[in-house]
């Protein structure tokens, strides 16, 4: 078979006493693939993630590696590395004998580990730092030993727990970009857990959504964001301004505010529903709008603004979201307009 996944997790369950850490998981990641794992905290993620590695027995379950079982492996022959939340790096070796050492245990010979840890050294621009040792690095710098590391051994798959939340905000979106740019370079299959949306959004090919032990969603960042299914994913991903009432033809009626045109879902949606709207798909039009309401602020982010509407009969205000400034000022009375295909029901 040509398009086989790489791996393939089947209704894998877990629990620790009364706690369901992963709850019938079913997902399949690409050869090559950035793949993210989202969700709150204590959703299952690192479960998952130790499960694949091998340091973790599911109770019920599959998971296979190019068509074959991986359970029956044990972790040190599964051809998978994972790096931990904590970098674990040895305090008192070198960044070059932190990289080797993985190489050395495998009894590689002298001369390959030397070129190989030179290779993936020049892969995280960090050829200057090998003979530095961990403590005279930055956060950042730290980080990208921990991952040449991880990827000097080869690994089909690469599994990072969280692995930038240690730095902070700014190197974090230096290392997001370089951690894209590395999985491309290295053409090693990754699977990144995170809690923060953003981070998922902006280096994954494809985001699964985790919510208490379940995947509730699998996609791609721009398809989970156009096209959530559900009210939790939709709430996850970027800021939605949610309409509760009940599901019609045509949008979702609502209590005050009448019907509010949607794209129908299907399968269709029946009874209590939510009409979600993107700030960035409502207008402020001339003329008569889907709602009025009254401009309670705007704010303004350099390249865009954020203007609030309160609109009567509605509890929270409107948020919309508008390219350069705002052009309409505190108190004044907007007409708020979008297109029926941008607005998604939900089940409620
Ligand atoms: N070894 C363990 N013993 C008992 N409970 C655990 C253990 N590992 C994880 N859990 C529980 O399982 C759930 C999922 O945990 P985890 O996979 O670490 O979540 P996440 O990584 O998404 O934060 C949590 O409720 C956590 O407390
Ligand atoms: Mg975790």
């Amino acid at each position: 078979m040509t398009n086989q996944p790489l791996v393939e997790i089947q209704s894998l369950s877990k629990s620790y006493g009364d706690v369901v850490a992963l709850d019938d998981v079913s997902l399949s990641i690409n050869e090559n693939e950035f793949f993210a794992l989202l969700g709150p905290s204590g959703c299952g993620k690192t479960t998952l993630l130790r499960v694949i590695a091998g340091f973790e027995e599911p109770d019920s379950g599959a998971v296979l590696l190019s068509g074959s079982n991986l359970l029956s492996l044990p972790p040190h022959k599964r051809p998978i590395n994972l790096m931990f939340q904590s970098y674990a790096l040895f305090p008192h070796l070198s960044v070059e004998r932190n990289i080797a050492y993985g190489l050395q245990r495998e009894k590689l010979p002298k001369e390959e580990i030397r070129a190989r840890v030179d290779e993936v050294l020049g892969t995280v621009g960090l050829r200057d730092k090998a003979k530095s040792r961990p403590a005279q690095l930055s956060g950042g710098q730290r980080q990208r030993v921990a991952l040449a590391r991880a990827i000097v051994k080869r690994p089909r798959l690469l599994l990072l727990d969280e692995p930038l939340s240690a730095l902070d905000r700014k190197v974090r979106a230096e290392m997001q970009l370089e951690l894209k740019r590395l999985q491309h370079e290295v053409g090693i299959t990754f699977v990144v857990v995170t809690h923060d949306q953003e981070e998922a959004m902006s280096m994954a090919d494809r985001i699964a959504v985790m919510s208490l032990g379940q995947v509730l969603q699998i996609d791609t960042p721009i398809g989970m964001y156009q096209r959530p299914s559900s009210v939790f994913v939709a709430d996850f991903i970027g800021t939605s301004n949610m309409f509760a009432g009940v599901a019609a033809i045509g949008g979702v009626d609502v209590p005050n505010l009448g019907l509010l045109p949607g794209k129908e879902a299907v399968p269709a949606v029946m009874g209590p529903a939510y009409l979600m709207v993107r700030p960035e798909d409502i207008q402020i039009v001339e003329g008569a709008g889907l709602l009025t309401g009254t401009v309670l602020e705007t704010q303004f982010f350099g390249g865009a603004s954020t203007i609030a509407v309160l609109v009567p009969g509605h509890d929270s205000p409107i948020v919309l979201t508008c390219q350069g400034s705002a052009n309409v000022t505190r108190g004044a009375i907007a007409q708020l307009s979008w297109p029926a295909e941008k607005a998604v029901v939900l089940s409620r």
